[in-house]
């Protein structure tokens, strides 16, 4: 089976969030299992130049955006054994940052055009085009509206998934003709409540559509989460699915990782301590091995649940505990725990920035990870503490329900709350606090998280049974 996994970013060449690590990861599975699967994604300025380095070019083609035609290079590279396309094309991706130019629409109708048109440049004829975020949203679109019946195009599939339903592409319907060559006539494709919805489109235009967990599947069923797009997503529901995410157990792994100080393994979860005394020191807080540390990880947006840890702030540094805090995003966030910081140094610990290599470090330090998100697609990160035997708290929300049992049944590996309230996540995090005093149920715990399986295995599965029925159809 071929398939070619259409992506506005991968790990290791261009990274913004969860879904560079997806991409990074799940053709790596696929490759495992005999699928042949490719990636496209475009060239921006910001890959490494140790990456481009190692690239070949392969063509160059013209490609149509609407009444334009640019310029654009077909590069390929090598990683893991898997093979990657990077699109060029200078006048698009010669800028700092991937997205957050005023012209995005254009830059990503571009790409998703100039995927479909380097099929016929390229020795690699896809069964299965799998497109990913409002980004390449247009690929199904386009497919259908210019491509199928093109010759060596016929009966493709297309698969969307939806990584996260907040973020749409919505544009002004002034735009159709002139960024997306979009008639009048086929405006309904890609129109919701008044506007350009590029995820709308790809909903429509999909054979399947997928998203990163099945509960998150049936909650965007819901208004409270579908940011506008349930009623769409309700009459397409029999072609939704929801597969949970899985991550890298080699790079998040603390038996092997380079970043952290101290390596260890399930059967020696000990030395873990010394990696909490070394980021007690880097943090400048106290060294202190028995006060329990809760970290975060995140972007500091608001669907992370920060207005929960906002206000439950004083009652949690009222106990006796360190909080670490890692990651930037709006600033009125930053501000309120910059000032939190300020107040309680002693206890707080806030680094403002995207440091992957101080978020191992505090995966491996830590003992608790909170994750008490409002909305969560999947989420990685209470995953990557788990393999670290940082137990989670978490809100039973779409992959943190999938992924996170609570341990109140006596099977589960972390700490879980149901409605979206201060209360109720401190309720969670002295449910933990309890716990971790306890030093041979937190033994048992830690054993648990490290042991729990989630690497990409049983996802790559699945996604192969769906790509295996679509073309059955
Ligand atoms: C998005 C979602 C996150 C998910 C990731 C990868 O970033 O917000 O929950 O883990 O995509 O699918």
């Amino acid at each position: 089976m071929k398939v070619l996994y259409a992506t506005s970013e991968a790990l290791p060449f261009a990274a913004s969030g969860g879904l560079a690590d997806v991409s990074g990861s799940l053709p790596h599975a696929m490759r495992k299992r005999l699928i042949g699967c490719r990636i496209v994604l475009p060239l921006y300025e910001d890959v490494p130049q140790e990456l481009r380095d190692k690239m070949n070019f392969l063509t160059s083609l013209s490609v149509p955006v609407a009444w334009r035609r640019q310029y654009c290079g077909v590069f390929e590279a090598r990683h893991n054994g898997v093979i990657y396309y990077l699109l060029d094309n200078q006048y698009y991706f010669k800028r700092p940052g991937l997205y957050g130019h005023y012209d995005d629409a254009e830059r990503f109708s571009f790409f998703s055009r100039a995927v479909l048109e380097m099929l016929d440049f390229i020795d690699f004829k896809p069964e299965i085009i799998h497109a990913n975020d409002w980004q390449c949203a247009l690929i199904p679109v386009f497919y259908n509206l210019y491509y199928r019946k093109r010759e060596g195009y016929e009966n493709i599939k297309t698969v969307y998934t939806i990584h996260n339903i907040q973020y749409q592409g919505k544009y002004g319907l002034e735009i159709l003709e002139d960024v997306f060559g979009i008639s009048q006539e086929a405006s309904s494709i890609v129109e919701q409540d008044g506007c350009i919805n590029l995820m709308k489109g790809g909903i429509e235009s999909a054979d399947c559509v997928t998203t990163v967990s099945p509960t998150y599947a049936k909650e965007i069923l819901d208004p409270y989460y579908s940011h506008g797009l349930d009623s769409i997503l309700r009459i397409r529901e029999w072609k939704l699915h929801g597969i949970l995410n899985g991550i890298d157990t080699d790079s998040n792994n603390p038996e092997t990782d380079q970043q952290i100080w101290a390596n260890y393994t399930a059967e020696n979860p000990a030395v873990k301590a010394v990696n909490k005394r070394k980021l007690q020191e880097r943090l400048n807080l106290p060294l202190n091995s028995e006060v329990p540390m809760i970290s975060m990880v995140t972007r500091l947006v608001s669907h992370k649940g920060l207005d929960l840890v906002k206000s439950a702030i004083q009652e949690l540094l009222n106990e006796d505990v360190q909080f670490v805090l890692l990651g930037s995003g709006e600033w009125a966030y930053e501000s309120f725990f910059k000032e939190i910081q300020t107040k309680y140094p002693e206890k707080m610990s806030y680094y403002s920035g995207f440091v992957p290599e101080l978020a191992h470090k505090i995966y491996a330090g830590a003992d608790i990870f909170l994750m008490p998100s409002q909305s969560e697609p999947c989420g990685l990160a209470q995953m990557i503490a788990c393999r670290y035997g940082t137990v989670p708290i978490v809100r039973e929300t779409g992959g943190l329900k999938d992924s996170i049992s609570d341990s109140g049944d006596g099977q589960g590996m972390g700490f879980t709350f149901k409605t979206y309230s201060a209360d109720d996540m401190m309720n969670a995090i002295h449910r933990a606090l309890g716990g971790y005093f306890n030093k041979e149920i937190w033994n048992v715990l830690i054993e648990r998280c490290m042991n729990a399986d989630f690497s990409w295995g049983r996802s790559a599965n699945e996604y192969i049974r769906l790509y295996r029925s679509l073309l059955k159809q």
